[in-house]
């Protein structure tokens, strides 16, 4: 079985080091390894909760897309594209929202912060909060619902929104699935290793702490920040504490485990903090060049950046078109023209479950029999005279109003006007005359709409 992960990055700012290391660049070697089918995504309608400027959304959406294809990602093998291509996305996020509770929503820690931080200074607990912004995770759990993702790698901080989007499909299969399961449940993947990877400062590296190293702009841009990392104030000689310094963790996590060891090493020696910079710098740029180097291609021809997109938003829809027509169907959002398939359909199906047979008796009369799909008899005639009297009466009865039928002692018989043309079987007690009369009923029914 393939597994089917699914990831997407929200485009509202320039990849740093620490998007590289911790989600883009373990998300490109997951998609190389076999048996995974790779779906990966520019959030930009998520963009628009966070962002009204729209050159940067604009600029931002360009340089992630070429940030993967830059860092190795192979565009053919996996699934790469732009939710905004896909407007099957905010359709099935309509079908979502209107399943999925409010109360949920209320619980999502976006929004939670933002009505605490409101009511904290004494303004009214929605001030500022979008729609967009309450609904975040719906349009998240259409993401990844829409291609049905057994693995989501993301952020701690998203992790709730994985559990919502588990909840709303469940929710959906429960409502709407009658024994199908239309969607997967999915489940977040944490990448332990690398996910805190420290700042300048210490602290997680993040835009918001504007603490972060630069990753594809270029080498000056990359030896400033790496200049300023900030370390304690032990002389050259005197011995580091590599456990405790974080420029030694940014250097571990992109070194083999020999380099790590001989850095250490040297820490512990007493090598100085200027030349550990200059070892991380080297390090570091060393893996940078040749990725920056295609990433400046890369933007320079952002037509054939619109042509990988469009190719992989072709690919999407593929799979999504379809699937969403299906959703539609489950909701009763359906072609009326199937209405009329339908029931032509089941009468013809009817017409053949139920069947009037008939033959010539031994005394040369003509007669039929009225049999169930399953071959039960439900009515023999009686004698006509010709083939014509017995063809026009069993005519009437496939096409007459509602059947007269009579009870008598533990058979019944079958009316036209005055005159008894069929009869059923005899029962060994009233209840199976009566369903015999049921099943009688039903077997007319359909012929006669
Ligand atoms: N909300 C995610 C973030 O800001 C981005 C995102 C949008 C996402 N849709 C997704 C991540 C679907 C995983 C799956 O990090």
């Amino acid at each position: 079985m393939t597994t089917r992960i699914l990831t997407g990055i929200t485009t509202t700012g320039t990849p740093h080091l620490g998007n590289f290391a911790g989600a883009i660049g373990p998300a490109i070697r997951a998609s190389q390894q076999p048996g995974v089918d790779s779906f990966y995504f520019l959030a930009d309608y998520h963009a628009l909760i966070k962002c009204d400027d729209p050159q940067r959304i604009q600029r931002s959406r360009l340089e992630i897309a070429a940030t993967w294809l830059a860092g190795g990602l192979d565009a053919d093998k996996v699934t790469f594209y732009r939710q905004s291509d896909i407007p099957e996305i905010p359709e099935l996020t309509w079908l979502l929202t209107c399943v999925a509770a409010k109360g949920l929503l209320n619980r999502a820690h976006a929004y939670k912060a933002s009505v605490d931080k409101n009511v904290e200074n004494g303004e009214d607990p929605d001030a500022g909060v979008s729609m967009g912004l309450f609904s975040y995770p719906v349009l998240m759990a259409a993401d990844i619902l829409m291609f049905n993702a057994h693995k989501v790698p993301v952020g701690r901080d998203q992790i709730q929104h994985v559990e919502m989007a588990r909840d709303i499909g469940q929710r959906f299969n429960h409502l709407f699935g009658k024994g199908q399961e239309y969607f997967t449940l999915p489940e977040a993947v944490i990448e332990e290793s690398v996910a805190t990877l420290p700042g300048l400062d210490g602290r997680k590296m993040s835009k918001s702490y504007d603490n972060t190293i630069p990753l594809f702009s270029n080498a000056k841009d990359l030896k400033d920040a790496i200049s300023r990392i900030v370390t304690d104030s032990r002389a050259p000689g005197e011995a580091k504490d590599p456990d405790n310094a974080h420029l030694f963790t940014l250097y571990q996590a992109f070194a083999t485990q020999n380099d790590a060891q001989a850095f250490r090493d040297d820490l512990l020696q007493g090598l100085g903090w200027g030349e550990a910079k200059q070892r991380l710098f080297q390090l570091l740029d060393g893996q940078l060049a040749a990725p920056r180097e295609r990433y400046q291609q890369l933007l320079a021809r952002p037509a054939d950046l619109e042509d990988i997109l469009l190719a992989g938003a072709a690919k999407a829809r593929k799979v999504a078109t379809p699937f969403l027509e299906q959703l539609r169907e489950a909701v009763g959002l359906r072609s009326f023209r199937s209405i009329a398939q339908a029931s032509a359909e089941s009468s013809k199906k009817t017409v053949k479950a139920a069947r009037f047979v008939s033959f010539r008796d031994d005394d040369g009369s003509f007669r039929f029999r009225l049999l169930a799909a399953d071959g039960e008899q439900l009515l023999l005639s009686r004698s006509f005279a010709d083939g014509k009297g017995a063809g026009a009466v069993s005519k009437q009865l496939q096409q007459g109003g509602a059947p007269d039928i009579r009870v008598e002692g533990l058979s019944f018989g079958l009316w036209l006007e005055d005159d008894e043309v069929a009869k059923g079987g005899l029962f060994t007690d009233a209840a199976d005359r009566d369903a015999a009369i049921e099943r009688l009923r039903k077997a007319l029914e359909p012929v006669q709409a």
